[in-house]
């Protein structure tokens, strides 16, 4: 099962991605997570992305799609994947076809999540993250069992840097004018499938897993 989440910042594609990784045994590969270690880490890759995160601008194509393409090819061909956040351009879409194309592969879906901007700036202000585990709450909607503390690992929790309300709004700007169209390249397609992102997360994860289904056994 080779699967792309898109959907704007916040829409609920790393709290979805981690779910359906496990629900149907295939590697994640997020590219906001990956840029993130890479700044954590300090790497000259990482610290020229964070120039841009921190401001909401999307990393450079070039720098992306070399990240993906490498991980990619680590994984084995019948393995599958589930990408959350890439493509995030059209540029970034027509060369991961061209890729896919010349290994003879396709994908088999494209999950649309949909929420409105208003319900998006709430979430992103109460959504506190581990620094250690990577682990995602939301102070209201999924609180952890301890306030501000992580409960996979213990470490206190902290407010993501690209969360600052002036940051989300910049970053809903550039989803509507640069990611918006791809998905419309992947309607086209015949790929999209659009789901509401408002419902509660495991009602989410349920229609997604059903619509995945029932467009692949559509094509059979
Ligand atoms: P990335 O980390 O991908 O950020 P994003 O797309 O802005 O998405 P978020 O991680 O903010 O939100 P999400 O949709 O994962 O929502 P979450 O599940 O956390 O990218 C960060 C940056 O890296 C980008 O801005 C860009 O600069 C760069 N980048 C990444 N990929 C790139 C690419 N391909 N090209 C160029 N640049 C790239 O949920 C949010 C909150 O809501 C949480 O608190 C959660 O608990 C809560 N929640 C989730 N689902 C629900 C629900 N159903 N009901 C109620 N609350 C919910």
């Amino acid at each position: 099962m080779r699967l792309v989440l898109v959907g704007p910042p916040g829409a609920g594609k790393g709290t979805q991605a981690q779910i359906l990784t496990e629900r149907l045994s295939i590697p994640k590969i997020s590219t906001g997570e990956m840029l993130r270690e890479a700044a954590d880490r300090g790497t000259a890759l990482g610290i020229e992305a964070k120039s841009f995160t921190d401001r909401g601008q999307l990393v450079p194509d070039e720098m992306v799609l070399k990240l993906v393409m490498e991980c990619l090819t680590r994984f084995r061909e019948d393995e599958g994947y589930l990408l959350d956040g890439f493509p995030r351009t059209v540029h970034q879409a027509e060369e991961f076809d061209r890729w896919l194309a010349d290994r003879g592969e396709a994908l088999d879906a494209v999950v649309d999540l949909e929420v409105p901007s208003e319900v998006i700036v709430e979430r992103l202000s109460s959504r506190r993250v581990c620094p250690s585990c990577g682990a995602s709450y939301h102070l209201v909607n999924r609180p952890p069992k301890v306030h501000e503390v992580c409960d996979e690992c213990g470490h206190a929790l902290e407010t993501r840097d690209d969360d600052r309300p002036e940051t989300v709004r910049e970053r809903l700007r550039v989803y509507h004018e640069r990611t918006e169209p791809v998905t419309n390249y992947f309607r086209q397609r015949g790929l999209l499938i659009s789901v509401d992102g408002q419902q509660p997360v495991d009602e989410v994860t349920a229609i997604v897993i059903r619509r995945v289904a029932e467009l692949t056994a559509s094509r059979k």
